[in-house]
């Protein structure tokens, strides 16, 4: 029996939860059941149950073992016996083997050697791409268009299958509100909302239309769960987070991808609230299983289970597997406890053979729905073929110049502002560690990608001025930099008519996995050539490259124009040209605060107010809730972005004044019609045409448990020619004015509602109604 490590007054919230939610599960499911060849497809079941039935203990826990077997990407080297392994049935999962032909020679031993004949499945991190690589996750997801992302995933799932790879470990759909924390480069940032939007978007790319097509790939979502939420924003951390912060904002994104269909998802390394996340039969077993009604997998992370001993949950191995195992991971990732460990713990009646069975039968649904029996091997000669193919790279170069965002845009010296420039701007000099640069625009967890693939930023401009009119002079490292090498860039800068500096971060080291840092500022001497660049009075852009909001606060004030690139990937180069030059106006924005001063972390718009709010921003009352030495609000907001144009908003108008509580709750389900109608009028009052990110938030005051002073429900892409106007209009279903109550359950409360449509989390003026009983 799975133990609960909570207290009973804890398990009571829990079963009353799982009331409303339970009957939210069922009408999920229910529209589940039908969607063919998935995890969800029953038509599987009886040829899982045939083989389940002709399975020994030995070889059911086969199915249940996973290892790398190529590159790690973790601590450890493994094994090196798996072709052994795999004719004895003992592995049922491997992951970064790379290529066709390395996986097909693993796969032949499955298929010929082994007892039952069960294919292996090979999995990869593919995180933002295989070989054509798109922007970071970070990126993709600033471009607040699901629709882009769910097509790079595609072309990231017609990659990977054609090098064999039937599972990625992506999305990562980790609630991030902490720039320290690495692996905010790896997510869709801060908001559920949002990011619930983009967990659904990698989901249906990767898994295609029917999950056996030989061109769809399992999507893995992970981490589950709180793992964003590391104390400190350092890595591995643990977490605490209350039920209901829990239910309000980390789990949407996952629950987002159980209802789009992922075929599984990963456990996390972090302990929450005092539970490791890959023995937690709470978030594993009640949340996702019985509320959500999860059929998938459930695969550890990377010795996860064997990390519950350090936890201090397991004193050995085999209590280590035996609480995973219970709790409802299904999958061992690396550790080797559950080969080590599980027969006799099977045997001993510690482990139920029942839940074995469980497990087992997921992993062979998901074999089963991949079509892997009836096609095991990958076609080695297309395999080239498919990789970065001109709309591939067209693809990932539209990707990247969505994902930019412009964060300051000041007049140069003709008084115009500085962006785009002019198409007379003759000579550019380039500066910066990171303006001729392939690897690092990859970002991290790069796949197969390759740096030689990257068109880089110097390559394009070098195309569109002329490489003779391009003056390089890099001025430091990443980390270091000589004297003398700065002194040559501020020449070159004197010599052009423009200066771009380039900075930010080292992708690999400095962001992703392991890479926490406690001042997330640019690093090494890069302020210091900024400074000197713009001591020479040239007009200055500075191009932001990083996982992260960099803290920068004197490049905000001092530099006329800064635009915030991420990681863009192998189409960066020409991205950058293109909006830089203005043949693309920017239309990212923001999806995490960016901070003024790393003492604000953890920094986040939908934070709660306090009961001693401050008032005017920047205001210096004394017994309020502020910093004496920095203000509340963040260098830029969540949502936040520029443009080329600019557009005004008129007032947020609503269809009711009123809404009743029970009629909300009686249509909260899966199709609920629209409850309320916000309108309002946006118009292009700039000089180019543009394409502007229509924000809708939600405030609900007098509830039992205190929201989210601004709560994102809504968003729309919206084109305007100059001086054009359009009504922009949200239907909102219930669940925008439903909430995670005192008891635990989503529901509408008796609250006064603001809506607001706005241009991002901290402007616009918003329209009041009543929800009464
Ligand atoms: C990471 C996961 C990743 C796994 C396999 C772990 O270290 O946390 O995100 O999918 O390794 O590479």
């Amino acid at each position: 029996m799975p133990k609960f490590r909570k207290t009973p007054c804890f398990l009571v919230l829990v079963i009353v939860t799982s009331l409303l939610s339970a009957a939210q599960a069922q009408a999920g499911s229910a529209a589940r059941a039908a969607a063919p060849g998935g995890v969800n497809d029953r038509s599987l079941d009886a040829k899982v149950e045939a083989l389940l039935h002709k399975m020994t203990l030995d070889e059911k826990i086969g199915q249940l073992v996973q290892y790398s077997a190529g590159q790690p990407t973790g601590p450890g080297t493994g094994r090196t016996d798996y072709n052994d392994m795999i004719a004895k049935g003992e592995i049922g999962a491997l992951f970064n083997v790379t290529g066709a032909k390395e996986v097909n020679a693993y796969q032949h031993i499955a298929m010929e050697k082994s007892r039952l004949h069960i294919p292996i499945v090979f999995g990869l991190d593919v995180i933002h791409g295989f070989r054509t690589e798109f922007p970071i996750p970070l990126g993709l997801a600033s471009t607040w268009d699901p629709a882009l992302v769910e097509k790079a995933a595609r072309v990231a799932a017609r990659e990977a299958s054609a090098s064999g790879i039937r599972w990625t470990f992506s999305p990562m759909v980790d609630i991030a509100r902490d720039a320290r924390w690495g692996r905010m480069a790896e997510g869709a940032g801060e908001d559920p909302f949002l990011g619930s939007a983009m967990a659904v978007a990698y989901v249906r790319g990767y898994q295609g239309t029917r999950l056996d097509a030989p061109d769809s790939i399992a999507a893995c979502v992970k981490h589950y769960v709180g793992y964003g939420a590391a104390e400190g924003g350092r890595d591995y951390n643990s977490t605490e987070i209350s039920e209901h912060t829990l239910r309000q904002f980390y789990l949407p994104p996952f629950h987002a991808a159980v209802d789009a269909g992922t075929a599984t998802i990963m456990s996390a390394f972090n302990s929450l609230n005092g539970v490791p996340s890959s023995a937690n039969p709470f978030t594993l077993t009640q949340v996702l299983r019985k509320e959500w009604g999860f059929r998938g997998v459930v695969d550890s992370d990377w010795t996860s289970v064997a990390e519950l001993i350090p936890h201090g949950i397991a004193n050995d191995g085999a209590t280590a597997a035996r609480k995973a195992l219970l709790a409802g991971v299904d999958v061992d990732m690396v550790s080797s406890l559950y080969h080590d460990h599980m027969a006799k713990l099977v045997k001993s009646g510690e482990v139920p053979q029942a839940n074995i069975d469980e497990a087992v039968r997921r992993v062979l649904r998901v074999k089963f729905a991949l079509g892997l029996f009836d096609h095991p091997y990958t076609d080695e000669k297309s395999e080239a073929a498919a990789m970065l193919q001109p709309e591939s790279l067209s693809l990932a170069r539209s990707a990247a110049e969505r994902s930019f965002v412009l964060l300051k845009n000041a007049a140069g010296t003709s008084g115009a502002p500085l962006l785009p420039l002019s198409a007379d701007t003759h000579t550019v000099a380039l500066i910066g560690p990171l303006g001729d640069d392939g690897p690092n625009m990859l970002g991290s967890w790069a796949g197969m990608g390759k740096g030689e693939d990257v068109v880089s930023l110097r390559a394009a401009l070098a195309k569109r001025i002329g490489a003779d009119n391009l003056l390089v002079a890099k001025g430091v490292g990443i980390l270091d930099g000589k004297d003398e090498d700065i002194a040559a860039a501020v020449d070159a800068a004197k010599k052009a008519d423009v200066a771009l500096v380039v900075l930010g971060e080292n992708a690999g080291e400095m962001t992703g996995e392991a890479a926490s840092r406690s001042n997330p500022g640019l690093p090494g001497r890069q302020q210091e050539l900024l400074q000197a660049v713009i001591a020479t009075g040239k007009p200055v852009v500075l191009v932001l490259c990083s996982g992260r909001p960099l803290i920068a606060p004197w490049a905000f004030e001092h530099v006329p124009a800064v635009l915030a690139a991420w990681f863009p990937g192998i189409q960066g180069g020409p991205a950058l040209v293109n909006v830089l030059f203005g043949e693309t106006t920017p239309t990212g924005r923001l999806v995490v605060s960016w901070p003024r001063s790393v003492g604000q972390e953890p920094l986040y718009y939908n934070a709660s107010s306090t009961g001693r709010p401050q008032g005017a921003p920047g205001g210096e009352e004394k017994y309020v809730s502020r910093y004496i030495d920095e203000l509340n609000s963040p260098q830029f907001p969540f949502g936040f972005g520029l443009s080329y144009t600019s557009y005004q908003y008129g007032a947020t108008e609503i269809s009711a004044k009123q809404l009743k509580v029970p009629s909300l709750n009686a249509s909260l389900g899966v199709k609920a019609s629209p409850v309320l109608t916000a309108t309002a009028s946006v118009t292009n009052s700039g000089k180019r045409a543009g394409e502007e990110v229509v924000q809708l938030y939600v405030r609900l005051q007098g509830t039992s448990v205190a929201q989210p002073v601004r709560a994102l429900k809504g968003f729309q892409r919206v084109t305007l020619a100059p001086g054009e106007t359009k009504k922009v209009t949200f239907d909102l279903g219930p669940e925008a004015f439903a909430m995670w109550n005192e008891k635990n359950q989503f529901a509408a409360e008796p609250s006064r509602a603001t809506v607001w449509i706005s241009s991002d989390s901290a402007s616009g003026s918003g329209a009041t109604f009543e929800i009464v009983p």
